[in-house]
């Protein structure tokens, strides 16, 4: 065969190789030092470096070299009029010899002459440097032929392609990032928000203060054991935050009335479920069962709850959490009417009342994250933050929860009807 035509083969071997190389994205640095050898190793190259550039601090920083030596400048500078040159230049490989009218080959013309550094190909893709490819003598000798230089634009070509895909992939990921950043940011806000309202409502009662924030912590404990995700976990919690937000628009004194209401009065208190919906109906909730978790909280599975009389199927489940976080508050607080309930009264009251106020599942769940916590099981504090460690010591607290949840057997509400 001609030593031509085995040239040829040999180098179109060589760029399929390096094509392959480039499109292994997995590991960088790797396909870097590949390139390198493949093009050194096709040309008979005794020694040579790939940089990448970097257009914030306008230096070259050394990838991969071969027989360059320690002494080598890991990072090279450019400035504005060789990166100039360079653009203009393109992908063609530069005489070093022949540049040094350019202040970078000024600055490592010593670095350069010691490597016995001939030629600079600087990586143009889509006309941006993307780095350089430096290479030094060929091992036989012979000075570079054109056809040697038109090879190696075309391996070159290569490499600074598969550097311009990282600069894009490192973009794109730093740009994932800053939008993380910034949903977290809004999140957060959306959460400051839905506090400071809750706060708002529950300066309106004097006799239920942090009644709201309470409800929103107690739903977010019934979702967690329930095994939510964290979204839904936190979705439940704005809506035990927001679900009496209708009293807003309530008279204070009915709201504030340290005597039994009238049936006036409680027909007037009873709309701020209803008025809630539609307050909370036009905001964009990332959780979209929040406004009827205001509207159906006070709706029992038995149909006797208010304000549709809405039969256990028909309740939206978020509301049921809800419905229950707020009894279990209205019992274990203080009223003007009627002290806290002691723990064990409320437990019962929360065992007789399910399937009929409470969906049977979502007590089971609520007593055993309360038993749990009782017995240390989990190292969570937060019962004991909301009711007080003593009220948690109450006698015979363990045994009545263990009672109440081998007593229910925990059935879907969805299944179970149990009507009066
Ligand atoms: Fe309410």
């Amino acid at each position: 065969m001609p030593e031509n035509q085995q040239k040829l083969i040999h180098t179109f071997g060589a760029l399929a190789e390096l094509g392959h190389e480039v499109s292994q994205k997995n590991n960088f640095q790797e396909m870097i030092r590949t390139s390198l050898h493949l093009l050194l190793g096709s040309l008979g190259i005794m020694r040579g470096g790939v940089a990448r550039y970097s257009r914030f601090g306008h230096e070259l920083n050394m990838l991969a070299v071969r027989g360059l030596g320690d002494d080598f400048p890991l990072s090279l500078s450019l400035c504005y009029e060789d990166e100039r040159q360079f653009l203009i230049n393109g992908l063609v490989p530069i005489e070093v010899s022949q540049a040094k009218v350019l202040p970078f080959f000024q600055i490592y013309d010593r670095s350069f002459e010691s490597k016995k550094i001939e030629l600079l190909v600087p990586l143009v893709i889509r006309d941006e440097i993307v780095g350089v490819v430096l290479l030094g003598e060929k091992a036989n000798g012979e000075s570079y032929s054109s056809y040697d230089r038109d090879i190696i634009c075309a391996m070159v070509r290569h490499i600074g392609v598969g550097i311009a895909q990282r600069n894009l992939m490192a973009e794109l990921e730093r740009r994932a990032e800053e939008n993380r950043r910034l949903y977290d940011d809004l999140r957060m806000t959306y959460k400051d928000t839905v506090k400071a309202f809750a706060t708002a409502i529950d300066c309106k009662d004097k006799y239920t203060e942090g009644h709201s924030v309470r409800v929103g912590k107690y739903s977010e404990i019934i979702a967690a054991e329930l095994g939510w995700s964290e979204e839904q976990i936190e979705g439940v919690a704005v809506a035990g935050y927001l679900h009496d937000v209708g009293k807003l628009t309530v008279d204070r004194n009915i709201i504030n009335s340290s005597v039994r209401i009238n049936a006036k009065e409680s027909a007037e208190l009873n709309k701020h479920p209803a008025i809630g919906y539609e307050i909370l109906l036009p905001i964009h909730h990332p959780y979209t069962d929040v406004p009827l978790a205001a509207k159906y909280h006070h709706e029992r599975l038995d149909g006797r709850g208010y304000p549709d009389e809405l039969e256990d199927r028909e309740i939206p489940y978020i509301a049921k959490i809800v419905c229950l976080a707020d009894s279990f508050d209205a019992m274990t607080t203080d009223r003007p009417y009627k002290r806290r309930r002691p723990a064990n009264e409320v437990v019962e009251d929360l065992q007789r009342n399910s399937g009929k106020q409470f969906a049977p599942e979502l007590v089971t769940a609520f007593c055993s994250a309360m038993l749990k916590e009782i017995t240390l099981e989990t190292k969570q504090k937060k019962f004991r933050r909301l009711l007080g460690k003593e009220y948690l010591e109450a006698e015979g607290i363990v045994p009545m929860l263990k009672n109440a949840l081998n007593g229910m057997n925990g059935t879907s509400s969805l299944t179970l009807v149990s009507l009066d």
